[in-house]
């Protein structure tokens, strides 16, 4: 019998426990999503439907990514092949309809995209193919010398917002961590109609090739290392704002979703855990969870969530600068 109580809430939905599977190829293939299930993952959202398959040709998404040619072909080799990691909308529609049916968990549609568009119909068919959350990621690299933050900020926000309108299952936006004052950014985020954050959308970083003078895509799952800075991103904003927040990144071990709980997370997601050990690193992940709550004497999620957020802590500080002198002289500086 479980001792201890994993359940907590997310986008309005009621979850098991929050472990929860965050967009990979992993979810192109309803067997896995069972695999998964049965592993006991709370919830899933599906792969990306990535805004450049449905309007490639669309002359606004020319026009905003025109302003940085490097960042659109970075953002195409965000996968090393498209083509083939993705599928077109309809067949994405599609296969969110047979997940949706194969299991019983929640399941969260995701787009991929930056600009305003027609393309933002597929929204619509997300949650009309029944969807129970979408979650939008934004993803653009800035690289036009022109372009200012708040530009950029404006932007997403009427993105987010002329989604928002669009439909009526809960919304989550995944962030980058590269914003000048993210606070700032995630209050307005939420003013324009989000209900939860994902934080952060783990950028790769493509390689030279210096044999053949290329610029390769290269992808490198994470380790528990990742997890540092989203946690201090969670636990600075817990509290702050009205908002579910998801903590993605580097959640590996049974430590690493605790971690992300009592920062402040709803639900800590995981990918690369799955990816290099298969569904039973969900089993040892919660399992672990349990063990770990039980022997510390925690009864449920919800007691320990935000326990360590900044607003908890006798040190708010040390998610501050004011850490920074304390790490750097934690190195002692002997002669090597
Ligand atoms: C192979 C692969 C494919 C991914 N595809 C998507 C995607 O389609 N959409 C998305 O929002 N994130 C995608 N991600 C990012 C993951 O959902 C996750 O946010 C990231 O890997 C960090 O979590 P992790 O440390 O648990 O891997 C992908 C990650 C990997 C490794």
């Amino acid at each position: 019998m479980n001792m201890v109580d994993l359940t907590t809430t997310y986008l309005g939905l009621k979850l098991k426990n929050p472990l929860v599977a965050s967009p990979s190829p992993l979810s192109e293939k309803v067997e896995n999503v069972k695999r998964m299930q049965e592993a006991g993952i709370a919830a899933i959202v599906m792969y990306s439907l990535f805004e450049e398959q449905i309007i490639h040709e669309s002359l606004e998404l020319d026009h905003f990514l025109s302003r940085g040619t490097d960042s659109f072909a970075e953002a195409l080799t965000y996968f090393p092949n498209i083509g083939k990691y993705s599928l077109a909308p309809d067949k994405y529609i599609e296969a969110l309809q047979k997940t949706k049916l194969a299991v019983d968990i929640p399941v969260m549609g995701s787009l991929n995209g930056v600009s305003t568009g027609g393309w933002i119909e597929y929204a619509q068919k997300i949650e009309d193919a029944g969807a129970d959350a979408l979650e939008l990621n934004l993803y653009y690299l800035p690289t036009d010398l022109n372009l200012t933050s708040s530009q950029l900020e404006d932007n997403y926000l009427k993105l987010v917002s002329d989604i928002r309108r669009g439909v009526k299952i809960p919304l989550a936006v995944k962030l980058a961590p590269f914003y000048t004052a993210l606070p700032n950014f995630a209050r307005h985020l939420v003013e324009a109609g989000a209900d939860g954050l994902v934080l952060f959308n783990r950028f790769y970083q493509p390689d030279l090739d210096l044999e053949n003078l290329e610029v390769v895509p290269n992808l490198v799952l994470s380790n528990s290392d990742a997890l540092r800075l989203p946690l201090r991103w969670i636990a600075i904003l817990y509290g702050k704002i009205k908002v579910d927040l998801a903590l993605t990144s580097g959640v590996h071990t049974p430590e690493d979703a605790i971690k992300a709980v009592m920062a402040g997370a709803n639900v800590a997601m995981t990918t690369s855990a799955i990816l290099k050990r298969g569904a039973v690193a969900i089993q040892q992940i919660l399992t672990g969870m349990e063990e770990w709550m039980t022997g510390h004497e925690y009864e449920s999620v919800k007691q320990m969530r935000g326990s360590m957020s900044q607003g908890a802590i006798a040190e708010p500080s040390a998610f501050e600068r004011a850490n920074y002198m304390k790490v750097l002289n934690s190195f002692n500086a002997d002669v090597i």
